[in-house]
């Protein structure tokens, strides 16, 4: 390598670096205090985005921040092995200079895109917000391995288990709300009740919505989505009883009243 390359290198190495810490927030990447499981190595032997003499502890801060963003431990990505017996220390070792783990691949495939996003492609929109947003791990993640909307995740649960086991799966995660992986407010399963409602599945669509209800009793728009529903499935009475009920919660909507003056009745 030329005295110049080698430069341009280091150059662009650091300028990598300080877009690293930036875009994961790690300005003051502090330690880890306990790392689990086993120590990492002091030398780092196969980083092929972070540059090669990136410090240890920066390193480390950045790991750190990937398990919170997508709510994972180290193991997630990286391989561990027993340590060898009668070792000191914790029994299993991390080997996280082995690319056996396809998350780990796919964790620095991540990390290019971040890079890509914040250094070449969102410097490009006009009239950009200031000070400039950085796009991180946890813009997309949100404490969750695979970044998916609420709808999303049911229709998968939907598709593969049936309505029963998705709205099971969903009581159970809300239990867990506070992990923030989902949004749980009414909006996403009355978005999603109307999707599989156009598709003909009404007596899925008013399941999801009930349970809704159960969380969003005093919801006038759960009612009227569940009206919808029953307009798309083509029961005209029970419409018009979930619009009225909507109208006791929410009373003089001047929509809710249109909707019933259009299919000819009174509120
Ligand atoms: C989301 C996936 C992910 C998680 C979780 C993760 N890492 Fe990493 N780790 C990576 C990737 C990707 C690299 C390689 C970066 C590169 O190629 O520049 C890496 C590299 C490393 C390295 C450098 C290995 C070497 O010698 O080349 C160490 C040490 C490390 N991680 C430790 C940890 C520790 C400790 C944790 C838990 C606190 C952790 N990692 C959590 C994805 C992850
Ligand atoms: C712009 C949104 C976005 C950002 C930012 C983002 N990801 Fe992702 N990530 C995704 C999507 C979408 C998927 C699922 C891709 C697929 O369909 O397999 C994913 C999948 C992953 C997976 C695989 C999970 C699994 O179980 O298969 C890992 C690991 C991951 N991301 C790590 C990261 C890390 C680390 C960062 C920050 C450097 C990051 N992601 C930033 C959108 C994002």
């Amino acid at each position: 390598m030329t005295k110049r390359t080698t430069a341009r290198t280091t150059k662009r190495a650091h300028r990598l670096l300080f877009s690293v810490a930036l875009v994961l927030g790690a300005a003051a990447a502090r330690p880890l205090h306990a790392q689990q499981p086993g120590q990492p190595p002091e030398k780092f032997e196969n980083l092929k985005v972070f540059p090669k003499d990136i410090p240890r502890d920066t390193l480390l801060g950045i790991m750190r921040r990937f398990t919170i963003a997508l709510g994972v431990n180290c193991q997630y990505c990286h391989v561990s092995e027993p340590a060898p017996a009668g070792a000191p220390g914790p029994r299993e070792r991390l080997r996280p200079a082995l690319d056996d783990k396809q998350t780990k691949l796919t964790a620095r495939f991540m990390l290019r895109m971040v890079h890509s996003l914040n250094d070449s492609l969102l410097p490009t929109l006009d009239k950009r917000h200031t000070p400039a947003i950085q796009v991180t791990c946890a813009t997309c993640h949100h404490g969750s391995p695979l970044p998916q909307t609420t709808q999303a995740m049911m229709m998968e649960t939907i598709g593969r288990a049936g309505v029963d086991s998705a709205i099971a799966s969903y009581r159970k995660l809300r239990a867990d709300m506070i992990s923030g992986r989902y949004d749980f407010r009414e909006g996403p399963i009355e978005d999603l009740a109307l999707s599989l409602a156009t598709s003909g599945r009404t007596a899925d669509a008013i399941k999801l919505l009930e349970m809704d209800q159960e969380f969003f009793p005093g919801s006038p728009d759960v009612d009227a989505t569940m009206a919808e529903v029953y307009m798309k499935g083509g029961d005209k009475d029970r419409a018009i009883a979930r619009y009225r009920a909507a109208l006791v919660k929410r009373p003089n909507d001047p929509r809710l009243l249109r909707r019933l003056q259009e299919l000819g009745v009174t509120p």
